[in-house]
């Protein structure tokens, strides 16, 4: 059983990916051990109670310096003794001993195909903003694994979505969510937790 650690920010959709996949047997030999939240008034935090998921808020507000925060962001994930840690919507830098602590065992989920529109400064809408800017056609989500540049980890899955026209951030963010994210970071978890996933150097 490949035990996970979701961190969220948000809205928490996919969590919620997370939840049904693991609900309706798209996922399988896993378990969500715990939902950590950078936010207490993140919506996710509400799929997790609902689910009876353990899950708690570690805010930076909360502490007097960045090195106290990641220390305790830090004991707060081992606390929950996951194989695997999931990145879905969280928009906090994970601290460098983190990477180190959980090697090739943290994915995060992006909304474009990296490298497109990735790195820093490119988070949730101002992915989707920057993309309708460049005004390209085709975008998508990337789901890779975390190392200690910003998106730059090797990439697992991707999926391409159409831009329409007459599309906002906003319209082509949800579209991104439903066609791609929901779809590809359910199926990772899905591949890791059954061996199907190796990696060799960046790849
Ligand atoms: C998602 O679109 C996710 O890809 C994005 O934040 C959103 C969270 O939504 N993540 C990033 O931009 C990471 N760089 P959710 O809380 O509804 O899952």
């Amino acid at each position: 059983m490949l035990k996970i650690v979701v961190c969220v920010s948000g809205g928490g959709t996919n969590l919620q990916a997370i939840i049904d996949a693991v609900d309706n047997g798209a996922i399988t030999n896993t378990e969500i051990v715990g939902v950590i939240s950078n936010n207490a008034n993140a919506y996710a935090l509400e799929r997790a109670k609902a689910k009876d998921i353990p899950a708690v808020c570690i805010s930076p507000k909360d502490f007097e310096t960045r090195d106290l925060f990641n220390e305790a962001l830090l004991a707060g994930v081992h606390k929950f003794e996951p194989d695997l840690v999931v990145l879905a919507g969280f928009l906090v830098n994970i601290p460098p001993q983190m990477v180190a602590d959980f090697e090739n065992r943290i994915i995060n989920i992006h909304p474009s195909l990296i490298p497109s529109f990735c790195g820093k400064g490119f988070y949730g809408l101002k992915v989707h903003e920057g993309a309708l800017a460049r005004g390209v056609k085709v975008t998508g989500a990337t789901v890779h694994f975390v190392d200690d540049g910003t998106d730059t980890g090797p990439i697992i899955f991707q999926k391409a979505v159409e831009v329409k026209e007459g599309d906002d951030a906003k319209s082509l963010q949800q579209r991104v969510m439903e066609e791609a994210e929901w779809v590809i970071l359910p199926k990772a978890i899905d591949a890791i937790a059954n061996g199907q996933i190796k990696i060799g150097g960046d790849r």
